[in-house]
């Protein structure tokens, strides 16, 4: 283990030594993980600080928005308004971009965030999270609008989450290989406890929510069948199981052990592309992965590569153990 590097100083060093990050780039990351700081301190007092159970609202993705839902989206946006580093931010619990305000700076970064994954598991007491991704606002005069956030997931310059479980763990890329953070809550800091993590490109574990089976298109259909078939069918191993709920601790458990995550497209709403959100789950998620040394697809197209139309553009998302994704792609090109 990486003995005493906090987040800052690791920060600090990727922008000293390696040059990968300006400052504000820093700044703004600083201020993220604050903001995390703050949710976890929330998630934990649950009951005992009243942000269980529903908010009796929506949002734009027709869901019931939780309380916690909507109490990290507000720290998230006031934590990083008055910094002037970001020049806008865009939220899965907001319809429209928000415009940092006329009375501070602006800076030159685009935030985009899920203040709260895996809302149906906040009262149950099981892991949920925080998802960023952050763009630059392309260079141009221009007031900044909905169009400078249709970035391809490629262009990203940091992503990022914070898993609230067991532990409170930041994961965080600059493009330099993804790094996880332990809070301590003894110093109040994040402390760097794994540094290049890499997925093995290997598995016999899928995440996928089974009860949604008889939706599924054809290829999904015939995957999931022989991994069930064990090690006498065409796989020749056995496969194990793990479905969470929440696509943090999905995806963490993926870069600590290997495995695949899929949420593909399929028959229950035709029109849209997938439930999972392109801009601010799919983006980051499949950049920590690829930097991990794994792969992220639509199952036919890469997807850091996607150009986005909208801003809550949905997208099929299949993740994780490299040769496991390409696997899974040799069955939606055979269709
Ligand atoms: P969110 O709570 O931000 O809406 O995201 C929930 C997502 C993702 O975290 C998880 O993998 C998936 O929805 C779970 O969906 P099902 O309930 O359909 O299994
Ligand atoms: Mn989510
Ligand atoms: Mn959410």
């Amino acid at each position: 283990m990486t003995q005493n590097i906090s987040l800052t100083r690791y920060l600090v060093e990727q922008q000293r030594v390696d040059g990968l990050i300006p400052s504000q780039l820093r700044l703004l990351l600083e201020v993220v993980a604050r903001s995390c700081k703050s949710i976890s301190h929330a998630v934990n007092k649950g009951a005992l600080g009243g942000v269980l159970g529903a908010a009796e609202s929506e949002n734009v993705q027709g869901e019931i928005q939780k309380k916690l839902d909507i109490i990290a989206n507000e720290v998230l946006i006031e934590a990083n308004e008055w910094g002037g580093h970001l020049a806008a931010m865009a939220s899965e619990e907001m319809e429209d971009i928000y415009v940092v305000p006329n009375r501070y700076p602006q800076g030159e970064y685009l935030l985009l965030f899920d203040p709260l994954d895996g809302s149906s598991n906040i009262d149950v007491n099981v892991s949920i999270g925080t998802i960023f991704s952050v763009l630059k606002k392309p260079d141009g005069d221009a007031a900044v609008g909905e169009a400078d956030f249709l970035q391809a997931g490629q262009h990203q310059v940091a992503a990022g989450y914070c898993v609230y479980g067991p532990q409170t763990t930041l994961v965080l890329t600059v493009g330099n290989g993804v790094a996880m953070f332990t809070l301590d809550r003894e110093q109040g800091s994040f402390v760097l406890t794994q540094e290049n993590v890499q997925i093995p490109p290997d598995t016999q574990e899928f995440a996928i929510n089974m009860s949604n089976m008889r939706h599924w298109d054809t290829p999904v259909q015939r995957y999931v069948a022989d991994c069930l078939q064990g090690a006498d069918g065409p796989r020749g191993k056995d496969f194990n199981m793990r479905w969470i709920a929440s696509m943090v601790a999905d995806v963490h458990r993926i870069l600590t052990r290997g495995g695949v995550f899929l949420y593909p497209w399929d028959k229950r709403e035709p029109g849209k592309p997938g439930k999972l959100r392109l801009m601010y789950e799919a983006n980051p998620m499949g950049w920590l992965i690829e930097q991990a040394g794994g792969a992220a697809t639509t199952g036919t197209q890469r997807i850091l590569d996607l150009t986005p139309s909208k801003l809550h553009e949905r997208v099929s998302v299949i993740l994780g153990s490299k040769n496991e994704v390409a696997h899974i792609g040799s069955y939606f090109s055979k269709l």
